[in-house]
C-alpha cells in the first residue's frame, strides 16, 4: 500500500518496503541530509525529527506507520524564520554541530507542547540528544532565552 504523507509541507507517495526506516528515506530519496545517522537503535537523538508534534527517532521509525502524517526535518525549520534555530545561533550553541539538528528538533517538540517547561521537563526532553562536544548548557541557555527561565 503506498503511504501518502508530508514531508516539510510538501506532499510525497511512499510505495517502497513499509520496514524501511524514515531516516533513509529522508536522507537517500529525499536528499535530507541534515537528519543524521548516529547510533540507530534510538539512544542518541541524532535522528530525531518531527512528527506532527513530537520528536522521534527517525532511525528507528518504519515508513509503513507514516500514513496520513506530517514529517518536519531540521530542513523545514531551518526554511522558516525558525526561533529555536535562531536562539541557538544566538547562544551560538553548536560546536562540530552533528547533534544539532537533533537538539533543535527535540527543543522544538519541548516547546510545542509545553510552552514554559520546567528543568524536569527540559532535562527529560533534552537527554534523548548525546552531544559529544559537550554544548549542553549552551543549548539550555538557548531554551531558557526562548522561555524566559533560567539554565543551569
Ligand atoms: S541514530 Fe537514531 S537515535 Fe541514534
Ligand atoms: S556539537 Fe558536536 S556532537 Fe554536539
Amino acid at each position: 500500500m503506498a503511504i501518502d504523507l508530508e514531508v516539510n509541507g510538501v506532499a510525497r507517495r511512499y510505495d517502497g518496503p513499509p520496514e524501511r526506516p524514515l531516516l533513509w528515506y529522508l536522507r537517500e530519496d529525499l536528499g535530507l541530509t541534515g537528519t543524521k545517522f548516529g547510533c540507530g537503535v534510538a539512544l542518541c537523538g541524532a535522528c530525531l525529527v518531527l512528527v506532527g508534534d513530537a520528536a522521534v527517532p527517525a532511525c528507528r521509525t518504519a515508513m509503513g506507520g507514516l500514513h496520513g502524517t506530517a514529517v518536519t526535518t531540521i530542513e523545514g525549520l531551518a526554511a522558516r524564520d525558525d526561533p529555536v534555530i535562531a536562539a541557538w545561533r544566538d547562544a551560538q550553541v553548536p560546536q562540530c554541530g552533528y547533534c544539532q539538528p537533533g537538539q533543535v528538533i527535540a527543543a522544538t517538540a519541548l516547546l510545542r507542547t509545553t510552552p514554559r517547561p520546567s528543568p524536569t521537563q527540559t532535562e527529560a526532553a533534552m537527554d534523548r540528544v548525546l552531544c559529544r562536544c559537550g554544548t549542553y548548557q549552551r543549548a539550555r541557555r538557548a531554551l531558557a532565552a526562548l522561555t524566559g527561565g533560567r539554565h543551569g
